[in-house]
């Protein structure tokens, strides 16, 4: 919830107590650099007794309710036919309005499944813009990701407050061009993480949906962080203003043929799950279920994690709930710019992006800036973020590598997870590297993956950068923190 001071700032406040609190750990620089360095300044690779502030994703890491933990303690182990499974039945019917579901261990598997079932060799499909699982598993079936953002989707520096809005003209001719039999679906997410967190408006939605019908095309809406997307549907599309988050994701579903999510985010659980009230669809996909995945009544989830996500997706409508995360990177964001440090706006609903081509505008993409900003950050503060760039981006069928749209440097916050004075430190750290950003030099890769090749590539510190970075730190900050 946001709080006016009496100076006339907004604060955002927490609408929870902490009741379980986990160690952290802040170890001097010294100790950081041989991390980043054992790790190939990949931060995937760091381990959590190096990290201070976790900022790499909000994915499964977000703090539960006492609600939630409570009902995992009742969870029904029975591999067929478990209790559980028709709790999170009901939440599904009661908040998104589906009949038919299929839960998977994770959002990609949901996306595994309908690339399976529903894309062929040769087919295109439309979206507001790709997650990088979505387009590996769209791209393995034989399809083409075609993104049809809008051309103010790039700006990084924009007062747009829809950047996930998918571009309605394009789309158009894209159906045109390829014809419908080469279009299994459109695909809107919300909110789109690649792009910054950037939400898409409903009335966008409801053209795509007019536009998809009119067709015969289904909608498929990646629904990881819905709730978020109905929150700056709330404060940023007038009509609905006075309109609840449940009133607003009533709504976006009713224009939806077939959703999934993953359940790691807004639901703030591990696990995800497909549903839509179409039974062929349902049909179509539900064998290949116990294959991939497990069970019908499980699908490859624990069943504690069924019973938390059941009593998640009832949270997530609460205002409270759907704004802790976006309020805290608004907040986040403001002061970094305040610090004129370069940041994507609107602020997303995910995470505080960098914008590494601002911040660092004396590498080049192919010595990936997103990357080097990303390991420099984890130097200066300890604090883990993740590189959204050209690294983020595999290379092509030729082996060419494909320079990305944005190179961002991604400080996610996990939802009721940081505080304020945790959000200070980042602020300071990071006013500190944008001081002294000419130090910090490019990347290359020694061991390169050649799929999704962020998980695990390993990279070095062109001209020693990291090894410089770290000397000046502790002769101005001292060889400590
Ligand atoms: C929009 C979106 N879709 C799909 C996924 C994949 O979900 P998961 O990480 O649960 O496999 C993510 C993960 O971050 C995501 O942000």
């Amino acid at each position: 919830m946001n709080i006016k001071l009496s100076n006339g700032k907004t604060i955002p406040v927490e609408m929870h107590k902490v009741r379980i609190v986990q160690k952290t750990y802040l170890v001097p620089i010294d100790e950081r650099l041989k991390a980043i360095e054992e790790g190939g300044y990949n931060t995937f690779s760091l381990r959590t007794k190096y990290i201070f502030l976790d900022m790499l994703t909000d994915s499964g890491t977000n703090a539960m309710s006492d609600n939630q933990l409570a009902a995992m303690m009742v969870s029904d182990d029975a591999y067929a036919g478990c209790e559980s499974f028709y709790k999170l039945a009901d939440a599904i019917k009661d908040v998104l309005g589906f009949s038919y579901v299929l839960p998977v261990h994770q959002g990609r598997a949901a996306e595994h499944l309908l690339a399976k079932v529903f894309v062929k060799a040769g087919d295109v499909i439309p979206m507001n813009y790709h997650f990088t699982t979505t387009r590996a598993h769209f791209e393995l079936a034989g399809g083409t990701v075609l993104e049809i953002f809008t051309d103010e989707a790039l700006n990084t520096q924009s007062t747009n407050p829809f950047k996930g809005n998918l571009d309605l003209q394009k789309f158009q001719d894209a159906i045109k061009k390829h014809g419908r039999e080469k279009i299994p679906f459109v695909r809107m997410e919300a909110t789109t993480n690649l792009l910054g967190g950037q939400p898409f408006s409903l009335e966008n939605l409801r053209e795509v949906k007019k536009i998809a019908s009119a067709h015969n095309i289904p909608l498929v809406f990646d629904g990881s962080l819905i709730s978020e997307n109905a929150y700056f549907i709330k404060q940023r599309e007038k009509k609905y203003e006075n309109k609840s988050i449940q009133e607003i994701i009533t709504e976006l579903m009713s224009y939806v043929d077939i959703f999934y999510l993953s359940g790691r985010k807004s639901t703030c659980v591990r696990g995800g799950f497909i549903a839509t009230n179409n039974k062929k669809y349902f049909e179509e996909l539900k064998p290949w279920l116990p294959l991939y995945e497990g069970f019908l009544t499980y699908g490859g989830m624990s069943t504690k994690e069924i019973e938390a996500m059941a009593v998640g997706l009832r949270e997530m409508t609460d205002i409270n709930v759907a704004s802790s995360a976006a309020e805290f990177v608004k907040y986040f964001a403001e002061r970094l710019i305040e610090q004129k440090i370069p940041v994507v706006t609107p602020p997303g609903g995910l995470a505080c992006h960098l914008d590494a081509k601002l911040f660092l505008p004396h590498i080049p993409q192919t010595q990936y800036p997103a990357g080097a900003l990303s390991a420099a950050v984890y130097l200066a503060s300890g604090i883990r973020s993740m590189e959204r760039g050209t690294i983020s981006t595999d290379r092509d069928r030729d082996g060419k590598e494909v320079l990305a749209d944005l190179e961002l440097a991604r400080l996610a916050i996990p939802r009721r997870v940081y505080t304020m004075s945790q959000l200070e430190y980042a602020v300071e750290r990071l006013k500190w590297l944008y001081e002294h950003r000419d130090l910090v030099k490019g990347l290359k890769f020694i061991e390169e993956p050649p799929v999704l090749r962020f998980f695990f590539g390993k990279l070095a510190a062109l001209d020693n950068w990291g090894a410089k970075l770290t000397e000046v730190f502790k002769k101005e900050i001292g060889p400590n923190y």
